[in-house]
């Protein structure tokens, strides 16, 4: 599929945008374990979410999944899911191979988890190693490097751990694998990742005490299920938030974003680039902050994000690029190498892709460089199959003079179905 689109004036409007991607996995996955009923509101329906759900399904648990994007879970309690009979497919999505990996090795059964082309590049040493630590029994290709992943459940003992890389997919792995372990699981980072799996557990009374950059769990306690509400996922939003900044005389807001102190990373770059954003009807709900933003055109500078920032806004990078090429002088990421190894080399592609639109953008080893402003021209582009490069550079294409094409958008399904309608109802030309 091709997504084409040419140069706009500005975006005004009101929209929502799709549930949050992370909270909806996890919330499919906690609401497995739980003891009792559990129901989720506005859960993402994204190829990501649905692998999820199918995963839980092939171990046992009964999900409903309604018109209107709620859901319905009979949960097993930790000690009932039940061995599947094939091999768990995770399709694209890391946040499933990642957590369940770490969740199936405290089960007393078999299983195998494998994904598509990306994941079967992706590191999963990262979670098998500290997971061996703990007495998982885990192989996979090189040593465990990489999926597919063939783990027999075994008696987990807790253990203490800081994580080398600063990876919520890693910690949450992690404290699943601590529900099963013997005694207390204590993990520490070093930089702040996203919280949604502890806030979670809290909310279905786990026995676990967060105290950042610490966080503790103790094994063997079940879950009680709650109704789950997720809010809008910022990562969805972001695009509109960052195509608001750089087109002349906008104004959107976008209602129910989660604004979880862990993920606006995006908002606070953002206002220090320069661009307007008010935060509006702030509340929390099923212990997630959310609010309204409105967000409003201004001239932008550049900025220098450095190691300790990229974790509050590792998915939105890509995106910081589009709007560095509008923004006066010189953006620096740094510190950001995890962005080779996600759904692509996101490094690689967003550079390669802005260079074809006309951006003055380099690449760096671990992020990248711009120079802005520059006038972009249309160009026929590659999403390298990844949701985040094609979201970023439809955005691109919204300033950019003439049409640009952005090749295999199917991908944007991934985490955002509807992004092109969403972004149709917010377009002046
Ligand atoms: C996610 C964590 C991040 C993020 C990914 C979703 C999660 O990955 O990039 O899209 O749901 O935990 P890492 O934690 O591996 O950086």
């Amino acid at each position: 599929m091709e997504l084409v689109l040419e140069k706009v004036n500005k975006l005004t409007g009101n929209i929502f945008v799709p549930g949050d991607k992370s909270i909806s996995h996890r919330s499919l996955i906690l609401g497995s374990i739980c003891q009792g009923e559990t129901r989720v509101y506005n859960l993402l329906n994204s190829l990501d979410c649905l692998r999820t759900l199918e995963c839980m399904q092939s171990l046992g648990v009964k999900i409903e999944l309604g018109q209107d994007n709620s859901v319905n879970i009979k949960g097993k309690g930790l000690y009932g899911l039940q061995e599947p009979k094939a091999i768990l497919d995770v399709g694209n999505s890391g946040t499933t191979i990642r957590l369940l990996t770490g969740l199936l090795s405290g089960q007393n059964f078999y299983s195998v988890l494998n994904g598509d082309n990306s994941i079967r590049k992706r590191p999963m040493k990262r979670v098998v190693q500290p997971l061996r630590l703990m007495g998982a029994d885990i192989w996979g290709r090189e040593d465990g490097h990489f999926a597919p992943l063939s783990i027999k459940g075994s008696q987990l003992n807790s253990f203490q751990y800081t994580l080398p890389v600063a990876s919520a997919q890693v910690k949450s792995a992690l404290l699943l694998a601590g529900l099963y372990a013997t005694g207390e699981t204590v993990i520490s980072e070093h930089l702040s990742t996203r919280d949604h799996t502890e806030r979670m557990l809290e909310t279905m009374q786990g026995d676990i005490k967060i105290s950042p950059p610490e966080v503790k769990i103790k094994g063997g306690t079940e879950l009680r299920s709650t109704d789950i509400f997720i809010p809008g996922d910022i990562s969805s939003a972001a695009y509109f938030i960052a195509a608001a900044s750089i087109l002349r005389d906008s104004q959107i807001i976008i209602k129910q974003v989660g604004v979880n102190p862990t993920r606006i990373g995006i908002i606070e770059i953002l206002k220090k680039m320069g661009t307007k954003i008010d935060i509006l009807n702030y509340q929390i709900k099923s212990n997630e902050p959310r609010a309204d933003l409105k967000i409003g055109y201004s001239e932008l500078k550049g900025i220098e994000i450095k190691e300790e920032m990229v974790p509050l806004l590792i998915d939105e990078l890509p995106l910081i690029a589009v709007v560095a090429t509008q923004a006066q002088g010189k953006t620096l990421v740094s510190g950001a190498r995890e962005l080779r190894v996600k759904e692509s080399d996101r490094i690689k592609a967003i550079v390669s892709e802005l260079k074809k639109m006309g951006a003055d953008i380099e690449e760096e080893e671990d992020g990248f460089t711009v120079n802005g402003p520059t006038r972009l021209q249309g160009a026929v582009c590659e999403s390298y199959n990844d949701h985040r490069i094609a979201m970023s550079l439809a955005v691109a294409a919204l300033l950019a003079e003439g049409k640009t094409v952005i090749r295999n958008s199917e991908c944007i399904d991934i985490s955002f179905p509807g992004f092109e309608k969403t972004l149709q109802n917010l377009i002046n030309f």
